[in-house]
């Protein structure tokens, strides 16, 4: 309990900073990596109820709402939802937004939403078990949830002060902290994420009768690679993963 309200106050503070990242540009890695794959892989959410679970700010979820999506937006962090509220406020773009743990959607019932999206998030969430089993239960039958992580593959992380890379502890699950202490923020800050195994998540979503449909592992776009030579990294090595899966009550192979 402690834990979780520790690393909700971690969002809390690192609110207004975030929003102002975000919504200035300065995240690239979103813009020009993680977006163009991930947008694709949804395609046309024109009239669908989509939930955007870990919203942060709503930036993402205003891109939903653009594209024709009856959107819903939650997250713990009160202050990453005022701030997407006041957004709300000046856009009007009709999107509700709530404060709810992912663990905890219970103010949905269930079967009410066609596509469940989270982007960038799931890592940074300690009980991501109860999370899916809760995006199942909201989600209609054949209904899609998409989500986007860290690839845990490829990912550096930091215990204790020493670096390890994923290629020397990729089985452990592990807690660690991220700074946030890039140049382009206006001010740093500290947030925590677990290091799982894509079997984890893979076997959380088959538990929950979610199927793997499709993955992708985002390429940079050309822009990106102009404006950000040191994009071309991730032509040889992924940073993040996409995985789509639909739920189907359907009883599947043991
Ligand atoms: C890296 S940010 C991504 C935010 C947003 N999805 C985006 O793409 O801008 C991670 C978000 O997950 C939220 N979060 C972490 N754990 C959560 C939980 N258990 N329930 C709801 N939100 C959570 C944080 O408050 C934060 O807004």
């Amino acid at each position: 309990m402690r834990e979780m309200r520790d690393i909700k106050k971690e969002w809390d503070d690192a609110a207004e900073s975030w929003a102002k990242f975000v919504r200035k540009g300065k995240d690239y890695h979103r813009d020009e990596l993680n977006n163009p794959a991930i947008f694709e892989l949804i395609g046309d959410v024109k009239g669908k109820q989509v939930l955007d679970l870990a919203c942060g700010e709503g930036y993402n979820t205003r891109i939903l709402a653009a594209k024709g999506a009856k959107v819903t937006g939650v997250d713990f962090s009160e202050k990453m939802i005022d701030l997407a509220k006041h957004e709300e406020a000046r856009m009007n773009q009709g999107i509700n937004y709530y404060v709810m743990d992912a663990s905890n959607l219970e103010k949905f019932s269930g079967n009410c939403f066609d596509l469940v999206t989270c982007f960038m998030s799931l890592q940074d969430m300690k009980n991501y078990r109860k999370a899916i089993s809760e995006v199942s239960r909201v989600l209609r039958n054949q209904g899609r949830f998409v989500f986007s992580i860290p690839h845990p593959c490829f990912e550096t992380i930091t215990v204790n002060g020493k670096k390890i890379s994923a290629r020397e502890k990729y089985c452990n699950t592990v807690k660690y902290p991220i700074e946030w202490n890039m140049e382009r923020l206006e001010r740093h800050f500290k947030t925590s994420s677990f290091h799982r195994t894509l079997t984890d998540y893979f076997e959380a979503l088959f538990k929950n009768k979610l199927s793997v449909l499709r993955l992708v592992e985002p390429k940079p776009t050309r822009r990106g690679l102009q404006i950000h030579p040191s994009f071309r990294r991730h032509l040889n090595r992924p940073e993040s993963i996409v995985i789509e899966s639909v739920k189907s009550i359907e009883a599947l192979p043991t």
